[in-house]
């Protein structure tokens, strides 16, 4: 929570699956397209929050499939568990609260009686959550039922139901809402409410967020027909909230534009990613627009030609060197001849490579200092660098800068051992 100085420019509260996360979209395109956004524009003063229906167990193996940021703040569970940071340290307060009146073994012994219920897996069962799965024909009479067996016991719960297959039982104070209301009063009582908060979703689980006052809102184009009913019947004359007209992430990065949130261009939407001639270039933009480049050359997706090593050389300085994580040194210019030959070895594998928490500081008049995870998703798996980097702003321009050095250290992954010595 103590991450930033001040209010969160913005905040976005997404949800993961077919909303961050498009399961139909192989190569991850728009959710590449956000994280290169987020990262250039966004880290340094706003709020990246996660909130999916998923146990901290299944979020985990989500993370190592797909090329996914590390959120600011990680709601699991439907809104019954709450983490903070990248350690995910759990927010005990939200723990207790959610204990107040709730008795799992009392409603074991209710939805036992349901033969239409089929409990879902173990890992999915959690302190303050019980899931099964159930059939559209059969959820709502079911849903029917439970509510009266529930109430006759004078057990005050909640029970959402979800992609037209999953019943979610929890403590009527959790849910996706319920636990970003509790952490907009935490952020009150800090003088710290965002600026704008923006909330990202796709199905049932996904409506209470959209009823939290104030909150901008995007049901992403592919949204459930269950979560659509529930906004005509509920909040069709709220002007906040857009039933965007593209899916998934990149129906979130419409909503940021429709609504006026902040710039909404991702560097992965540009062609001419290394002109940092521009004045607006910022160290976090540069390193993000870099290691795109980079990625495109080894995937062979942009034209094999001299000017685009001469552009990358640009914003290399001379005498600038790098550290790879395998400890081989190179001066930077030696790095980018090496690379020359390397076009399109990616070509037609799994390789990505996407910047997460991207933090830069001013570390002297003309210098700034750039913290990075280098994550990439290969046909091994994902393996992640922690990554320094040194710039300097040209000539007192403000808005141009050269890379003088840059150093890794592996974090994560098969690299170390089985990776041939890269550049960067
Ligand atoms: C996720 C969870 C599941 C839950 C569903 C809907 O898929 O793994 O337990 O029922 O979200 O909330
Ligand atoms: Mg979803």
């Amino acid at each position: 929570m103590d991450c930033l100085d001040g209010p969160a420019r913005l905040m976005i509260v997404s949800d993961l699956d077919h909303t961050m996360v498009d399961h139909h979209d192989s190569e991850n395109t728009s959710l590449l397209r956000f994280n290169a956004l987020w990262e250039s524009l966004y880290r340094h003063d706003s709020l990246l929050v996660f909130s999916t229906g998923r146990s901290p167990t299944l979020y985990k193996q989500l993370r190592k499939e797909k090329p996914m940021l590390t959120p600011d703040i990680t709601i699991m569970s439907v809104g019954s568990e709450i983490t903070y940071g990248n350690l995910m340290v759990p927010d005990n307060g939200w723990v207790d609260l959610l204990n107040q009146n709730w008795d799992k073994s009392v409603i074991l012994e209710e939805t036992s009686k349901f033969p239409q219920l089929t409990a879902q897996a173990a890992t999915e069962q959690r302190p303050h959550k019980i899931s099964y799965y159930v059939d559209k024909e059969h959820a709502q009479e079911v849903i029917r039922s439970l509510s009266d067996a529930f109430q006759r016991r004078g057990l005050d719960v909640k029970i959402i139901y979800s992609g037209g297959m999953d019943l979610d039982i929890l403590p009527q104070g959790a849910g996706k809402g319920q636990a970003l209301a509790y952490l907009l009063s935490k952020f009150k009582a800090e003088s710290k409410l965002p600026v704008n908060t923006l909330v990202c979703g796709d199905s049932g689980n996904d409506a209470e967020l959209f009823s939290i006052p104030d909150v901008y809102g995007v049901m992403v184009s592919n949204a459930q027909e269950e979560l659509l009913q529930w906004h005509a019947e509920n909040a069709k004359d709220n002007k906040k909230i857009i039933h965007a007209t593209q899916r998934c992430a990149a129906g979130i990065i419409e909503a940021i534009g429709h609504f006026g949130l902040g710039p909404n261009a991702s560097p992965r939407d540009g062609l001419d990613l290394l002109s940092c001639k521009t004045d607006n270039s910022t160290p976090a933009n540069i390193v993000v627009n870099f290691f795109i480049a980079y990625e495109r050359w080894l995937r062979a997706e942009v034209e094999k030609s001299e000017s685009f090593i001469q552009s990358l050389k640009g914003i290399l300085e001379p005498t600038g060197v790098a550290v790879h994580a395998s400890g081989v040194e190179h001066s930077l210019h030696e790095c980018i001849e090496l690379l020359g030959p390397c076009y399109g070895d990616k070509q037609g594998k799994v390789f990505r490579v996407w910047l997460d928490r991207v933090f830069a500081s001013k570390i002297g008049s003309d210098v700034w200092l750039v913290k990075f995870d280098k994550r990439e998703l290969t046909d091994d798996g994902q393996n992640c660098c922690l990554t320094t980097v040194l710039l300097y702003s040209k000539h007192g321009n403000p808005g141009s800068f050269s890379l003088v050095h840059l150093h890794q250290t592996w974090l994560e992954g098969f690299a170390a051992k089985t990776q041939s010595p890269r550049l960067f």
